[in-house]
């Protein structure tokens, strides 16, 4: 399963780069927002992002209609050979995702909320398709249900889309993603630096900390 961070934050993004735990990231409008200070335009900030990550990198058209959404999306790919077009699941993103995949444009379809809206988004020619299970909860359904249905569907006609679990909250998401079998989670860089952890971890290493004294007395290695 692969990680993306989802994050418009270009130190969150060199950060989990240097640990060699990213493979690509997921930016919308909204997290654009909370970068656009300090002087960097967000064609700055994207461009810095696609440099330094090591693979597909998600940039939203902000257009609803074809046309718009076609000419925002020729600009977005060429920013570089790792930039994905996002294009909302609507009827017109539907339209412009089989222009674009008959024009070899890298696809990524967001706000997807049911297994339906996968498939549809699928057989248009997505490249990923991004279910949004966070969300799905905060209205009392169970968002990584549909995960579970959208494996099963594409599972059942060979589809090769990748299933890209978004609006990750916690790592309990992460876990059922990866159990489930989806291609990547995209997640906030709070979630992806509480994955590594484990209180029996750090008790463990203190302990073994702790014991080396009786060996080495002033704390040498001697090997
Ligand atoms: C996906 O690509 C979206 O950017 C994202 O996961 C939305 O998550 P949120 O519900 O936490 O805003």
């Amino acid at each position: 399963m692969k990680i993306f961070l989802d994050t418009a934050s270009v130190k969150e993004i060199q950060d989990g780069v240097d640990l060699g735990l990213v493979d690509g990231v997921t930016t919308n409008p909204t997290l654009a927002a909370k970068e656009a200070k300090g002087g960097k335009t967000f064609s700055d900030i994207v461009k810095e992002i696609i440099k330094i990550t090591p693979g597909p990198v998600s940039v939203e058209v902000v257009a609803t209609d074809l046309d718009g959404m076609l000419k925002q999306a020729g600009r977005i790919s060429q920013l570089g050979s790792n930039a994905v077009v996002k294009i909302p699941m609507t009827t017109e993103g539907l339209k412009a995702i089989k222009i674009l995949k008959e024009k070899r444009v890298a696809v990524n379809c967001t706000l997807i909320f049911n297994s339906l809206q996968a498939l549809f988004a699928a057989k248009a020619g997505a490249e990923f398709v991004s279910p949004f299970v966070g969300r799905l909860d905060d209205i009392g359904q169970d968002g990584m249900q549909i995960i579970e249905e959208i494996r099963a569907i594409f599972n059942n006609y060979k589809i090769q889309t990748n299933i890209l679990v978004a609006s990750i909250r916690n790592p309990v998401h992460v876990l059922r993603a990866a159990v489930i079998g989806a291609d990547v989670v995209t997640m906030p860089y709070d979630v992806l630096m509480k994955l590594p952890h484990h209180p029996k971890t750090d008790e463990g290493l203190a302990r073994f900390l702790e014991d080396w004294k009786k060996v080495s007395p002033d704390g040498s290695f001697p090997l």
